[in-house]
């Protein structure tokens, strides 16, 4: 049985459906992310599992339990959220041990499990300061310890890096992870950041206008994107989309000069000829003739003109243009190649995606 439950949640505001049926499942321990562009219902959907804003229909189960009606301080839940919500007035320890204190836990308790949970998050020397002495990080360090302190059920997180700066997102969330290894705990942890989803989840939600686009690992959801939306917002650089023809072994790219690109006869069986398509090739997928994946089983080479050239150090990323359509491939850094040129590109094919360009939906 799962441990959280989402049953048909639906949200109605006004006359705006901002949750359109949501059904999701989390098994103990599991690390839950939900990730879409702003405004696509994911605050609304935490909101409703904490149980600060109740659903128009539908059921919160949390172990078995129907939570759906339950006060949020009965629900056994806590929520970190992206503006920290620290007391000012308070320091750092009595700020952590404040939830266990409204408990009625007696204080050497509380100050054992303050000081176990300092050391976890390496606040110890941080203890007797007041918020406004802490940095972001250090913040954000002391809400998720005021959230783990009360070893809730099920922990909820709001887009919680979205206010540190960049090096600092990646060593909090870094940190996140490595709690979350440590103490098995069951986490949905909401963001619009699709690399905080990929690195961070056991289970990804890809929701977009209040509807689930896909459920699956990170794995699934980067390498099987369920339609056009997934695969452009996973994953970046972008996923390439390349429009073709479906013809006797392969695809026909436009613009390709002739070149059949050979996918899975498992893709292709189910294709009609003369279909139109769109094939979908992630830039590691695409590189020079010199690094191309030797393992790769099938392979097409294509000849375009180059757009952009962008070294980043370890690779240059190499933009060509087919048919006016363009694409990305990851190249060596040190590949020598300037916009206006031709160049050899080599796709590899183990990886494509075939995608309907009617209705958007993966095909093979
Ligand atoms: N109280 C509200 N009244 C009206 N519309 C709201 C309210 N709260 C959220 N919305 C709308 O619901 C949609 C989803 O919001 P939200 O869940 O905050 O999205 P996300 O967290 O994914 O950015 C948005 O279009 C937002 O404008
Ligand atoms: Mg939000």
């Amino acid at each position: 049985m799962s441990f959280l439950e989402i049953r048909n949640i639906r949200k109605k505001i006004g006359n705006v459906e901002i949750l359109k049926g949501i059904d999701i499942e989390l098994e103990k321990g599991g690390f839950l992310v939900l990730v879409g562009p702003s405004g696509c219902g994911k605050s609304t959907l935490l909101n409703a599992i904490a149980g600060l804003l109740p659903p128009s229909s539908g059921d919160i189960v949390i172990d078995g339990q129907v939570v759906t009606d339950l006060h949020p301080s009965k629900r056994d839940i806590a929520m970190v959220f992206q503006s920290y919500a620290l007391y000012p007035n308070m320091t750092v320890e009595e700020n952590i041990a404040f939830a266990l204190e409204m408990r009625g836990v007696d204080k050497a308790e509380r100050a054992k499990a303050v000081a176990q949970v300092a050391k976890t998050l390496q606040i110890e020397h941080l203890l007797t300061r007041r918020p406004s002495q802490l940095s972001g990080g250090q913040r954000q360090r002391v809400a998720m310890g005021r959230a783990l302190v009360r070893k809730p059920r099920v922990f909820l997180f709001d887009e919680p890096l979205s206010n540190l700066d960049a090096k600092l997102r990646v060593e909090v969330r870094a940190e996140i992870k490595a709690l979350h290894q440590n103490t098995h705990a069951t986490i949905v942890y909401v963001t619009h950041d699709q690399i905080e989803a990929m690195t961070l989840a056991t289970k990804i939600v890809v929701l977009k206008e209040g509807m689930v686009q896909q459920v699956g690992t990170p794995a699934e959801i980067y390498n099987r994107p369920a339609n056009l939306f997934v695969a452009d917002f996973m994953g970046s650089p972008a996923m390439n989309m390349l429009k073709g023809t479906v013809v006797a072994g392969g695809i026909s790219l436009f613009g390709a000069k002739g070149v059949t690109v050979k996918v899975p006869p498992s893709v292709t069986a189910s294709l009609p000829e003369g279909k139109q398509v769109i094939l979908g090739l992630r830039p590691e997928a695409i590189s020079d003739e010199g690094s191309a994946d030797a393992a790769a089983s099938a392979k097409a080479d294509v000849e375009a003109e180059v757009t952009i050239v962008e070294p980043t150090g370890s690779d240059t990323f190499v933009t060509g243009k087919l048919d006016g359509t363009m694409f990305t491939g990851r190249a060596r850094a040190e590949t020598a190649v300037t916009p206006g040129q031709t160049f050899h590109f080599v796709f590899n094919l183990d990886k494509a995606v075939v995608f309907d360009p009617e209705t958007g939906n993966r095909m093979g």
